[in-house]
């Protein structure tokens, strides 16, 4: 598929899916539980988000409550609970078909942060047209922050040998004891798994890198093209991946595993289930794991022979 034909299916599936969309919202309006920006502040304060922290955020909207003003109300939550001295980052990955693989095989395939949505929620898409955002330049897994590190976040993800490389969004998260933050999900989408199998290599226990990489063509802020690195994670290791659907074995190993480590704070935001870790303490957590067996695509048997005690 080209890159007009994908941008052609989104247009005419955001629309064909528009009506039934319409009428979700206006069931969650008069069912569920009204959530105001200023009790979502409040309840991310109490789970322990403070002024001045640099935050990375995964969202659900509907599993918070219906939120008053939608979207746009979550985000200027977030901003208010970091203040000005805080950075609010969120990821905008934007990829074709949804994989980097079918990403790669795009023929001509340009990333361009001015035109490409994302397809990680309602939250993410409104943030791409939120006022003085910043967005990293890089074909598959491009980040977008605002406030006081926003600049420093964004600007060299594009320099590095893999999404996930040194000066990456993640690598400038950890370094600044940056949060992951979980609002109404699971832990299934924490980037830094990913992160491990890059970093990791050929320690990583099992072949999920695929052997070729491509250079996928971006368009910078300023109008020129660069080309950017990237190595697809193979297609067949994804059914065994705690993101797909079938995985709540995984979902709920991992979120017990954080929680006994002591790292997983959690508490509602809205009607929604939250948390947040250090990403830090998370990623070094995920290496001590994998030294111990168990990764993202850990069969249940390999969960069994390291169980969680019963307490947890
Ligand atoms: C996939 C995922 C986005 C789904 O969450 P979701 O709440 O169903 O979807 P969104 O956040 O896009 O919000 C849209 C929903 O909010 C509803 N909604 C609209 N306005 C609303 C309002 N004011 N208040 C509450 N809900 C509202 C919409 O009706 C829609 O629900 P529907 O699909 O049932 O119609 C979420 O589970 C997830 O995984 N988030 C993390 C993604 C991510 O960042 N990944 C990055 C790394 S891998």
């Amino acid at each position: 598929m080209s890159q007009f034909q994908y941008r052609i299916r989104r247009t005419i599936k955001t629309i064909v899916r528009r009506p039934g969309q319409m009428l979700r919202q206006r069931v969650i309006s008069t069912t569920a539980p009204r959530i105001t920006r200023a009790e979502i502040v409040s309840d991310l304060k109490r789970l322990g988000i403070h002024e001045g922290d640099t935050i990375l955020v995964y969202s659900s909207l509907k599993s918070l409550g219906y939120v008053e003003g939608g979207a746009q109300t979550v985000i200027r939550a977030l901003i208010e609970a970091v203040s000005s001295n805080g950075t609010l980052i969120i990821p905008t990955f934007h990829m074709i078909g949804g994989t980097m693989y079918r990403t790669c095989l795009t023929p001509n395939y340009v990333f361009d942060p001015k035109k490409d949505g994302t397809s990680m929620g309602a939250i993410p898409q409104a943030f791409l047209k939120f006022p003085g955002i910043c967005r990293s330049i890089h074909p598959t897994h491009s980040v977008s922050a605002i406030g006081k590190y926003a600049g420093h976040i964004t600007e060299a993800h594009h320099l590095g040998a893999t999404p996930f490389d040194i000066d990456s969004p993640w690598d400038r998260l950890m370094k600044l004891d940056g949060k992951l933050v979980g609002l109404g999900t699971s832990v299934h989408p924490i980037t830094l798994y990913i992160m491990l199998e890059y970093r990791m290599g050929d320690e990583f226990p099992l072949p999920v890198m695929m052997s070729t990489t491509h250079l996928l063509k971006c368009r910078s802020w300023d109008g020129t093209i660069v080309e950017v690195p990237v190595t697809p994670r193979a297609p067949e290791y994804m059914a065994r991946r705690i993101d797909h659907g079938d995985r709540e074995d995984l979902r709920r190993y991992f979120w017990r595993e954080f929680e006994r480590a002591g790292l997983l704070k959690v508490r509602k935001v809205g009607e929604a289930t939250s948390w947040w870790m250090s990403a830090q303490q998370c990623y070094d957590h995920l290496v001590r794991l994998m030294r111990e067996g168990i990764t993202i695509y850990s069969t249940s048997d390999e969960l069994k022979r390291r169980p969680i005690p019963e307490s947890f």
